[in-house]
């Protein structure tokens, strides 16, 4: 079974950019799941009703949020009806939506959970520890695979060292800036960091113009996405059904 992850969509560019090069990599790669990080989808920040939509005509089998999956109230009135959505378990509020999305594939059962950081994060609740326990607890299935939404690559690790033998994928998202350590461990399938997609002469999706003032200045500015062309970032990774366990991994960039 072939896994596809593309790492957080960012804006018009990013929306843009998935769409161009979605069929290019469906005749590549020919993978079987779809797994999108779309918590900056819309205007860098959350995601809308018609933009999942939109993500689930294309194909998308789940897609993971991350510390901005609240920040359009849009979000409310959708996330417990979109079953294909998951959010952030130990991120506060507790009580909307959901962190694990089932999916099947000849008779197998994979669990997405979409887990966070604690380091340098706002808003969380649980370790990521004592969130996979309880999501491995509560969500019984045969093969894992994990969106650790954080911003430190110690963490990361330190998640992978955790539950390398437990999780079948663990990649990382949110830093926005993809990691050349893509690695079968122990037989986990890991990337410390995906990589977006999104503007690719930017600032992490942002208006380079304004994040440089804002850094000249320290005066905050409004947010404001680039809508420069935009670039894709991703992992597929192979998933043996019977062992559960890794048999490829590799990184995708594709450049404007
Ligand atoms: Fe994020």
């Amino acid at each position: 079974m072939r896994v596809l992850f593309i790492g957080d969509i960012v804006g018009k560019s990013g929306r843009n950019a998935l769409t161009e090069h979605l069929p290019f990599l469906k005749e590549k790669y020919g993978y079987d799941l779809l797994i999108l990080n779309g918590e900056n989808a819309a205007h860098g920040k959350g995601i809308t009703s018609k933009i999942y939509n939109s993500f689930v005509e294309l194909g998308a089998d789940c897609v993971t949020l991350g510390n901005h999956a609240f920040a359009k109230d849009n979000i409310y009135t959708f996330i417990d009806r979109a079953d294909r959505l998951i959010r952030p378990y130990n991120m506060s509020p507790m009580n909307v939506g959901r962190s694990v999305k089932i999916l099947k594939h000849e008779g197998k059962k994979i669990g997405v959970f979409n887990i966070y950081g604690n380091a340098f994060m706002e808003n969380y609740t649980l370790t990521p520890f004592e969130s996979m326990d309880l999501l491995m607890q509560e969500n019984p299935c045969d093969i894992r695979v994990v969106d650790f939404h954080g911003e430190t690559t110690g963490e990361k690790y330190a998640f992978l060292h955790g539950y390398y033998d437990k999780a079948s994928l663990i990649v990382g998202t949110h830093t926005h800036v993809q990691t050349a350590d893509e690695q079968i461990y122990n037989g986990c399938r890991f990337i410390c960091d995906v990589g977006m997609t999104g503007a690719y002469d930017s600032v992490l999706g942002r208006d380079s113009e304004e994040v440089v003032e804002t850094n000249r200045t320290g005066i905050r500015t409004r947010y404001q996405v680039s809508r420069n062309p935009g670039m894709l970032s991703a992992v597929w990774v192979d998933i043996d059904l019977e062992t559960g366990r890794a048999v490829g991994i590799e990184r995708i960039q594709l450049l404007p």
